[in-house]
């Protein structure tokens, strides 16, 4: 299974934030935006990752996260001119993806709760074509919209309707077999210009196989892609991770949960940046004596959230 997550777009909604800044590199309280879906993609487990971002902004990216050794990954950079839709994504990536699955992730997209790498990694596992995520929320109009029986089979799909059939918005997680590239080669712009992630999942949908995957009332999605919801998403991490003393999305702590990275490593990132909050939390973890048989697997680690078993 590939990892890609799509970081460019026009930015507009965030201007003039955005005017000389990747929305992407925005901090989200106290990491940049780009933190939160790697770090998804991370617990899911995926190794080969690839961002893709405007041609201005990707070596941003670079230098921020560079070929991903020091997290124990491997990170692919590639371009997209212009913001033709998500589906391009697919087409651009289509020589990374090669004859594997993969799962798609939006840069603005933030996922967290306990039990989500759970349900992502049993996704990843029973995947069986196509997969979405579904989240009740108050504005489903303002999103892609899911509709389905009691046997969770899609009914249908719509983007941004005026009446939405459900209040289930589909998030910005997709997990695809290796058909998504030609099916995303063979859509055509919608009224709007763009090409539209919805229909290919209709092209799914039509052979009924598109699965939908739904993230309890306990959890929380966000898309930080305006101004009110970017500060909602900041606010949300500060006082979780405040009230709990765990960071969210602090990939060097997963890197070394994972097994990816050793002891010393955490450390010695820690001490690189040893004047912020972030490194001297790298470096609690790393001198916290009892936490290997306190947290004996990423399984039972709390900030990593997964106590079911399969
Ligand atoms: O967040 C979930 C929603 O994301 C879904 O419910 C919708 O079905 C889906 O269309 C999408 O809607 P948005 O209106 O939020 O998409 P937006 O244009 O804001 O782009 C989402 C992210 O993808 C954002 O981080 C920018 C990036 N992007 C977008 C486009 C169109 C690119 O990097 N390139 C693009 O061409």
């Amino acid at each position: 299974m590939k990892g890609i997550i799509l970081a460019g777009g026009s930015g507009t909604r965030l201007s003039p934030s955005t005017d000389s800044m990747n929305k992407h590199l925005l901090p989200v309280f106290d990491k940049p935006m780009i933190y939160y879906p790697l770090s998804v993609l991370m617990l899911a487990g995926l190794k080969e990752i690839m961002i893709i971002s405007t041609s201005e902004d990707t070596p941003r990216f670079k230098k921020l996260l560079g070929d991903g050794k020091e997290l124990g990954i491997t990170l692919a950079y590639r371009e997209q001119t212009e913001p033709k839709g998500i589906p391009e994504a697919l087409t651009i990536a289509e020589d990374f993806i090669e004859d594997d699955n993969v799962t798609l992730m939006l840069g603005d997209n933030i996922f967290y709760g306990q039990g989500f790498t759970t349900t992502l990694r049993n996704a990843i596992k029973n995947h069986r074509h196509a997969t979405i995520f579904g989240y009740r929320v108050k504005d489903p109009h303002r999103f892609g919209v899911v509709e389905f029986d009691h046997h969770k089979k899609v009914l249908s799909l719509e983007e941004k309707p005026d009446d939405p059939k459900s209040d289930f918005a589909v998030t910005g997680l997709y997990i695809y077999d290796h058909r998504a590239v030609q099916i995303a080669k063979k859509l055509q712009p919608s009224a709007r210009g763009e090409l539209e992630i919805t229909d290919l999942n209709k092209e799914y949908l039509k052979w009924n196989h598109l699965d939908v995957e739904l993230l309890g009332r306990g959890f929380a999605w966000m898309d930080a892609g305006t101004q009110q919801s970017l500060f909602e998403a900041s606010e949300f991490v500060k006082t979780t991770q405040q009230r709990q003393g765990f960071k969210i999305a602090c990939l060097e702590e997963i890197a070394f949960y994972m097994n990816y990275i050793s002891k010393e490593a955490l450390y010695e990132k820690g001490k690189s940046m040893e004047k912020n909050d972030y490194g001297q939390y790298l470096i609690e973890i790393a001198e916290r004596k009892h936490s290997e048989q306190y947290w004996d697997s990423i399984d039972h680690h709390p900030m990593l959230g997964v106590v079911e078993n399969d």
